[in-house]
């Protein structure tokens, strides 16, 4: 295809536009890898992190919790923010510095356990063995080294899966780690999180939450629907902000941004696989998809 043609497709990203050269199976590769659109309420809350990480160190930290339903954008935001604070080497080579720590909640609200998942993080040896009082002090001295400003824990909710003693305790060894390295701590989970932090009344107070919604018909989502559009490289445009195709994605994909993304995948991958190149309601409407509310119903 000459450069001509790629000036044509106006309603595509420069990225999109250039994939346009490329076979059918190529443009489907890009299609199902993953992008970041920055949407409005995603950039808010990484302005909210980074005001976090810049603030003065002092023995109460605040602290902050992202809350939102499955597939609604959390770990992508962390991720995001973490990409634009990436490790880098020490001023005297010995080291690295690690500004932000990214680490998974263990699937039980065990202090060992969380430890481990800090120093496996860091590339650090330990035994998973140890006494939960060595990995704590490993963990806090590595921290401390590598100078990590903020600890950002996912899948918080999961020590909603211990009884409320076992809860207790893991609450307190998160308050404690903020004290001791006077650092922020980030959690991510769904709306159960919120309860879980809310049984250690002094987290209560210092774990400010932040709420991730479902997506809503209106102007940012319309905007949400141009930039997917812009990315997808298919020869038509498809109009999917406009309002039947709108509503209907709405409906489909239940307002969350991952049903959203992988919806979008299918349907731009069915239109390069039967040559319409665009998505319309008739491609959405032959397409196999189950909304999540739709699925359980079916899952019982
Ligand atoms: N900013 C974004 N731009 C484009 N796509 C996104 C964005 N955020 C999320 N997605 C899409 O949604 C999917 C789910 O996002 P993510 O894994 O961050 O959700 P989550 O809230 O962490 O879900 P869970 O609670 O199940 O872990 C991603 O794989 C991606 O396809
Ligand atoms: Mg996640």
């Amino acid at each position: 295809m000459t450069n001509t043609n790629i000036s044509e497709y106006a309603h595509l990203s420069q990225a999109a536009k250039e994939y346009m050269e490329c076979d059918k199976q190529t443009r489907i590769q890009y299609i199902r890898s993953p992008r970041w659109i920055g949407y409005p309420k995603a950039l808010e809350i990484i302005e909210k992190l980074e005001d976090l990480q810049s603030y003065p160190r002092r023995h109460r930290m605040p602290n902050m919790l992202i809350v939102g339903e499955s597939n609604s954008g959390k770990t992508m935001i962390a991720e995001r923010f973490l990409e634009k604070n990436p490790p880098y080497e020490r001023e005297d080579n010995e080291g690295v510095v690690i500004p932000v720590l990214f680490v998974q909640a263990p699937p039980v609200p065990s202090e060992s356990r969380l430890y481990s998942n800090i120093l496996e993080k860091m590339f650090a040896p330990y035994r998973p063995s140890d006494t939960a009082e060595k990995k704590h002090y490993q963990a806090i001295q590595l921290m401390k080294y590598c100078n990590v400003q903020m600890l950002v824990i996912d899948e918080i909710h999961s020590i909603l899966a211990g009884n409320l003693e076992k809860q207790r305790v893991f609450l307190s060894v998160l308050r404690n780690l903020g004290n001791e390295l006077k650092i922020p701590i980030v959690g991510l989970g769904i709306k159960d999180a919120l309860r879980a932090v809310k049984t250690d009344p002094q987290l209560d107070n210092r774990f400010k939450p932040t709420i991730l919604p479902r997506w809503e018909y209106g102007q940012d989502y319309r905007r949400l629907l141009a930039s997917f559009e812009s990315m997808l490289p298919l020869a038509q445009p498809s109009k999917l902000s406009a309002r039947p195709i709108a509503t209907k994605l709405l409906s489909m994909s239940d307002g969350l941004i991952g049903e959203l993304s992988e919806l979008l995948s299918e349907a731009a991958v069915q239109a390069i696989s039967n040559g319409k190149e665009c998505i319309d309601l008739q491609l959405l409407n032959d397409l196999q998809w189950l909304s999540p509310g739709e699925r359980r119903l079916q899952n019982g």
